[in-house]
C-alpha cells in the first residue's frame, strides 16, 4: 500500500454524488420533481413570489460602472466566430478567478470567499487555439503562477464528442474544467465541505464570465458533459471531483462581430 489515492473507477460510488440527493429538505426527490401539468402549461416561474404580503418597490439602482459591466455579463450565443486565447488572457482569466492576488507581503488572498479560507478548488485549462499556447491539458499551479503541462494534444475533437452541446461549427478557443478536492474544507466543516466547494465554484465561474467578457471572448458554462470520461482524462484521484466547465469561444456578448 502506497497510502496513494486510486484513480477514478467508475465502479466506486462516491460519497458526493449521493450527497445532495440525501440531503433532505434541499434536494429531496418531491424538489426535483418537474412542474405539474396545470402550470407546466406556462413558463415556469423563475422566482418566487408571495401573493398575500405587502410589496414595497425598490429603491433605484445606483448605476456604477461596476454595476453596468454586470448588466453586460451573457453567455456567449455564436460561438462559430473565431476568437484565439492569448498567454496574456489565459492568465488574466486564471488569476482573475482563482489566483493569488496578494500584493507584496500581505498574506495570501484569493478573488472569491472560501469558506475557512480552505481554497478547495482546482482549475484545468484546455488549450484549443491559442497563438503562444501549445494545444493541450494543463493545470493551474497557484502557487508557482504556472501552467503545469499534462497532455499536449490537439482536444478539437474530444471537446465535442464529451460536450453535450458542442459541435463542430464551434471554434472552441479553450476549456477551463473546475474541480474540487473536498477534504481541504472537510476537514473543518465535514460533509459541508462539498457543498462549500459548490458554492466556491459558482463565485470562479461568475469570474470567469466578467473577466472574459471584459477581454471580448464569448464564454458560457457548461455542465452537459460525459463526467466520467473528463474524469479520466484530467486523471483525478478519488478524492477530486468535476464540479463544472467553462467554455471560451466567439466573442464577447458585447462586442460587434
Ligand atoms: C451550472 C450551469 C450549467 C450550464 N450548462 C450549460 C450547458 O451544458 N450547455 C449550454 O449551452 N449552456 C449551459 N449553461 C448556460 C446557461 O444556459 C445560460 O447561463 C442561461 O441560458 C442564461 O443565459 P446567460 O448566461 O447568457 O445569462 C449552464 C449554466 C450554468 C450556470
Amino acid at each position: 500500500m502506497t497510502g496513494e489515492l486510486p484513480l477514478d473507477d467508475e465502479a466506486i460510488e462516491y460519497i458526493y454524488q449521493l450527497y445532495h440527493k440525501n440531503l433532505p429538505p434541499l434536494v429531496t426527490e418531491a424538489t426535483l420533481a418537474t412542474a405539474t401539468t396545470a402550470s407546466a402549461q406556462s413558463d415556469p416561474p423563475t422566482s418566487k413570489s408571495y401573493r398575500r404580503a405587502p410589496t414595497l418597490p425598490l429603491g433605484d439602482v445606483e448605476e456604477t460602472p461596476f454595476v453596468s459591466q454586470l448588466r453586460q455579463r451573457a453567455s456567449y450565443s455564436d460561438p462559430a466566430d473565431r476568437r484565439p486565447i492569448t498567454d496574456t488572457e489565459l492568465a488574466t482569466l486564471l488569476t482573475a478567478a482563482y489566483g493569488d492576488i496578494s500584493g507584496d507581503g500581505e498574506g495570501h488572498r484569493r478573488p472569491v470567499a472560501s469558506a475557512g479560507a480552505c481554497y478547495p478548488l482546482e482549475l484545468y485549462p484546455i488549450v484549443l487555439d491559442s497563438p503562444d499556447i501549445d494545444p493541450g491539458l494543463y493545470h493551474f499551479d497557484i502557487e508557482d503562477d504556472a501552467l503545469d503541462r499534462l497532455q499536449q494534444a490537439d482536444y478539437t475533437d474530444w471537446v465535442q464528442d464529451n460536450w453535450s452541446w458542442i459541435t463542430e461549427e464551434d471554434r472552441v478557443a479553450a476549456v477551463i474544467a473546475i474541480t474540487a478536492i473536498p477534504a481541504r474544507s472537510a476537514e473543518r466543516y465535514g460533509e459541508m465541505g462539498y457543498l462549500f466547494a459548490c458554492i466556491e465554484a459558482g463565485a470562479v465561474v461568475q469570474n470567469l464570465q466578467l473577466v472574459a467578457m471584459e477581454l471580448g471572448i464569448g464564454s458560457r458554462p457548461h455542465n452537459g458533459l460525459n463526467y466520467s470520461s473528463i474524469r479520466e482524462e484530467l486523471g483525478l484521484r478519488s478524492n477530486e471531483y468535476l464540479l463544472s466547465t467553462v467554455v471560451f469561444a466567439g466573442k464577447g456578448p458585447d462586442v460587434e462581430s
